[in-house]
Formats: C-alpha cells, sequence, structure tokens
C-alpha cells in the first residue's frame, strides 16, 4: 500500500498567512501541519509518499520535508498546476500507485488518535474503498454522508440542507480502480473534480465502506478550525494516540 498526500490550493481561506508560506506549512500544536498526515501513515506502515502540491511556495514544502528520512519514510512530489479540485490532484498518482492500493490524506486534516484500524480494515477488505465518517456541529461544509443501518447510501458535498450530521473526513482508501473513476467523473459547478463524485461512484459499484473516527478531529483550513487543530495537537504534544 502507499500513501498519496494532497495539499494542492493556495490557502485564500487563511490569507494574510498564506501570502508567506504554503497554508501546508502553517504551525500546527509544535510542528509544520503537513507533518501531522506523515506521520499518520508512517504509523500504519507506510513509507512510500507521493506529496502533490500547488505551485503555491513549493519550494518551502520540499525544505520542511526533505527526502522523508527524517519521518522513515520517502518521498515523491507531483504539482497540481491549477486548482482542479481534490480528485484532479489525486489523478496525478496513477503512475505512483503502481497498481498498488492507496491511502489518501487531505494536507489539512487533524487526527487525535492513530488511523492505523481503519487502514488494517481496508487491507482485509481487498477491493473497493473505504471513508472515515465523524460527527460535525457545521455539516454545510464537509462532505456528507447519508446512511442506512449498514450502509452510505449517499454522499453530498457542502449540502445547504444536509442529510446527517456525519461529514467524511479527508481519508480516503482506494483500490487500484480508483484512477479509472476519476476519468468519468465531470466538473462540479464549481468546476472541480470532486472526491465526494469518487466515492458516489464506489457506492454505486456497492463497494464503499466506512468506519468512524476515533476521538477529536478537525480540519485546518479556516481560521476558526486552524485554532481548533493547534489545540488539538498542542493538548497531546504532537504525539498521535493509538487508535
Ligand atoms: C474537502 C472535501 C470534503 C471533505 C473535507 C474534509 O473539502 O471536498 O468532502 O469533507 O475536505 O476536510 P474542502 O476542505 O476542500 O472544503
Amino acid at each position: 500500500m502507499k500513501g498519496v498526500i494532497l495539499a494542492g490550493g493556495v490557502g485564500a481561506r487563511l490569507n494574510p498567512l498564506t501570502e508567506i508560506t504554503n497554508k501546508h506549512l502553517l504551525t500546527v500544536g509544535k510542528e509544520p501541519m503537513i507533518w501531522h498526515p506523515i506521520r499518520q501513515m508512517v504509523l500504519c506502515g507506510i513509507q512510500e509518499i507521493l506529496v502533490v502540491t500547488s505551485t503555491h511556495h513549493m519550494g518551502d514544502i520540499v525544505n520542511s520535508l526533505g527526502s522523508g528520512r527524517r519521518f522513515g519514510c520517502h518521498f515523491t512530489y507531483k504539482v497540481q498546476e491549477e486548482a482542479g479540485g481534490i480528485a484532479q490532484a489525486l489523478a496525478l498518482a496513477e503512475r505512483f500507485a503502481e497498481s498498488q492500493p492507496i491511502l489518501v490524506l487531505l494536507g489539512d486534516n487533524i487526527f487525535e488518535h492513530s488511523i492505523a484500524e481503519h487502514v488494517a480494515a481496508f487491507r482485509k477488505q481487498k477491493k473497493g474503498a473505504r471513508v472515515l465518517l465523524k460527527e460535525v456541529g457545521d455539516p454545510e461544509r464537509f462532505g456528507i454522508a447519508a446512511l442506512d443501518e449498514k450502509h452510505v447510501i449517499s454522499i453530498e458535498e457542502k449540502p445547504k440542507q444536509p442529510k446527517s450530521n456525519y461529514a467524511v473526513v479527508g481519508c480516503y482508501m482506494y483500490d487500484r480502480g480508483v484512477f479509472e473513476i476519476i476519468r468519468a467523473v465531470k466538473p462540479s459547478k464549481r468546476g472541480e473534480l470532486e472526491i465526494t463524485d469518487v466515492n458516489n461512484a464506489y457506492i454505486k459499484k456497492r463497494s464503499l465502506k466506512f468506519g468512524f473516527v476515533k476521538g477529536r478531529w478537525t480540519d485546518a483550513g479556516t481560521f476558526e478550525s486552524l485554532i481548533e487543530a493547534n489545540e488539538l495537537l498542542l493538548s497531546i504534544d504532537n504525539r498521535i494516540m493509538d487508535g
């Protein structure tokens, strides 16, 4: 299994902080933001990691991460030239993945606990996809899952009238079929290839499984959530707790 960290975009919601550096290098607790998803992947036993960034201060990202030696992994870098959405960024990972299953983490998602147990469940699953859900107070900001007793039956991106409070967080596990699926995805109203459409395609094939995030979780892409992410990681000294 290989890892893909999606750290594109210009961090417009965090202006002026992002005028001088890449959003994913802003401090969260005692470390740069992107170090967290890297540490999560290494804890899952993943050592081959692709980092997809925009050109926006991307040199700073390479300066911070280097080869991966200090984290116990090996980095490959790719550039997403335009802001075409999460699924478009993921499409850049096709050759890197070499038909292996992949763990995808968004570079601004922070988890209190290790996600290793979910990755272990996906390794057993062998086929299809797996997403993680977390109950949130502001569902209009996320991809939101509608559930029956056992399944995710649909996911809606930033719904005006959310069908639940369960956000699909920025942690996705996919089999090799994901790139074929992305090729069939059409741009959304905001002109982006949405990861939610990729996940809905797996739902259609009845091959999307899910788990619930243990402990606290937040993204860090707005001032409010960046403060929350800082409080979260400071309170555990940036040490990810067992899953
Ligand atoms: C993205 C995804 C959304 C997901 C969220 C998690 O939203 O599109 O489905 O719930 O990440 O952080 P964005 O942060 O791009 O608004």
